[in-house]
């Protein structure tokens, strides 16, 4: 079993921080913790196809990913870039296993094995592209939320609490963590630190693997470029990182190590970062207008360059061109050799990792933490409040003005308004 010395510090390391993986579980269990911090979770997948029912013609299908191939691998932050429904969220969404409906073929293996679901809950984290945060809750509350449901439940608060410290702490968040997150009626933090504190939540579980889908969409360049910083620091961790983003600004763009290309679901480029600039120069015969005002930005370069080839209809054959590229051939032999490395991997090793230590809490657990958390923030909350008590009272306050002091007049006159005051207050009952 691998266990050496730089994987026990590793270890060491990560359940200093994260608190996670120290003493909590049986001997072959942490060995197999041990094996996979060691080598980090290189993720390699081949031909993935994705099929879903066509809009256009019934009975057939529409394939949002063609035969796509690359790999992520620990300490490196991969960019995953291509023009707006190219398919880059597709993609990390079938890599996290998010995916339910439609028909997915090819490989796709975590640490050289195929993830089952347990696997996949807990050692990978995604940062959606839009927020999903409480309002209520400050940025510490929103974290011990998210760690008390998804941390092993025999895990004390206090190590909860450690950890979530940690990771306020790797991403700039201490002068935030006593402030609300706020909502559209409450000013509370800002977009920036929102994005981090998603990133964080993604972080409380200690993934080996984080996926993040536009992380700097909706930032100011500088905002932007702090948080993929941020990002890019948690690779010393050995994470493996894989984002998508929209057209980074140079100092982001230089932030990653590996580009992966799609353009209508094709892979249309898949190597080094900085050799994607040399090789689309080459490349791409007609680049269209940007051919002569190469700016420097790169990131932006080569986004114009492949949208203009793909609405002159050369979508399809920038994608057959890297296909025949000796890049393409480069990196499909590393990811042969990869998809191979399973073999490698002791049986044992597997079945631990597939099984064991999905963070699983039960669910009267949930319930628990949900009341704590949420029922008593929600009842000082004026957008939870408004639609449930507020609009009950105003119609009350309606009510009373309109029949008070009717039923004390009991003439055979107002009988009819005796009676409808009744059938409105039946009838519009709560
Ligand atoms: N479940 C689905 N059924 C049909 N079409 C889908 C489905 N999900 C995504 N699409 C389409 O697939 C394309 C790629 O989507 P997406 O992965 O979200 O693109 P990106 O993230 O690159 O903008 C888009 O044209 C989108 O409309
Ligand atoms: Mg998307």
């Amino acid at each position: 079993m691998a266990g050496g010395q730089s994987g026990a510090r590793l270890t060491k390391g990560l359940s200093n921080s994260f608190g996670v993986g120290g003493g909590d579980g049986p001997d072959n269990e942490q060995a197999a913790m041990d094996a996979l911090v060691e080598n980090g979770v290189k993720v390699a997948f081949k031909d993935i196809e994705y099929l879903v029912p066509s809009s256009k013609e019934k009975g057939k299908k529409t394939a949002l990913l063609k035969h796509v191939g690359a790999y992520l691998l620990p300490s490196q932050m991969t960019a995953l870039m291509g023009p707006s429904g190219s398919g880059k969220t597709t993609l990390l969404d079938l890599l996290a296993g998010r995916k339910t409906g439609g028909e997915t073929k090819g490989e796709i293996l975590f640490a050289a094995h195929k993830p089952t679901q347990k696997f996949l809950r807990r050692y990978t984290g995604y940062v959606e592209q839009f927020d999903t945060l409480l309002g209520m809750l400050t940025v510490q509350e929103m974290m011990m939320y998210t760690a008390e449901l998804k941390r092993p439940v025999s895990e004390p608060y206090n190590r909860k609490k450690e950890a979530v410290g940690a990771v306020i702490e790797k991403l700039a968040l201490e002068s935030a963590k006593d402030t609300r997150i706020g909502n559209a009626l409450m000013k509370g933090i800002s977009g920036g630190q929102a994005k981090r504190v998603n990133i964080g939540i993604a972080l409380v579980t200690n993934p080996k693997v984080l996926f993040l889908d536009e992380p700097t969409t909706g930032l100011d360049s500088y905002t932007a470029n702090e948080v993929l910083m941020l990002v890019k620091a948690l690779t010393s961790d050995g994470i493996t990182i894989c984002a998508t983003v929209h057209s980074p600004s140079p100092c982001a763009f230089a932030l990653f190590d590996r580009l992966v290309m799609l353009v209508r679901g094709q892979l249309v480029y898949f190597g080094d970062r900085c050799a994607a600039h040399a090789y689309f120069q080459s490349a791409v015969p007609d680049k269209g207008p940007r051919v002569a005002m190469d700016s420097g930005n790169e990131a932006e370069w080569i986004t114009d360059v492949i949208v203009h080839v793909d609405r002159m209809g050369g979508g399809a054959a920038l994608a057959e061109t890297f296909n025949r590229s000796t890049l393409k051939g480069e990196g499909q032999e590393a990811l042969e050799a990869m998809m191979k490395e399973s073999a490698a991997v002791s049986e044992e090793t597997l079945r631990e990792l597939s099984v064991r230590r999905a963070t699983v809490t039960p669910f009267w657990w949930g319930l628990r933490t949900l009341i704590k958390y949420r029922t008593t923030k929600n009842y000082q909350d004026p957008t939870f409040l408004g639609p449930r008590v507020g609009d009950k009272l105003v119609f009350a306050f309606i009510l009373m003005s309109l029949y008070w002091g009717i039923g004390d007049k009991l003439t055979p006159d107002n009988f009819i308004n005796i009676t409808s005051c009744l059938f409105i207050t039946s009838a519009f009952h709560p």
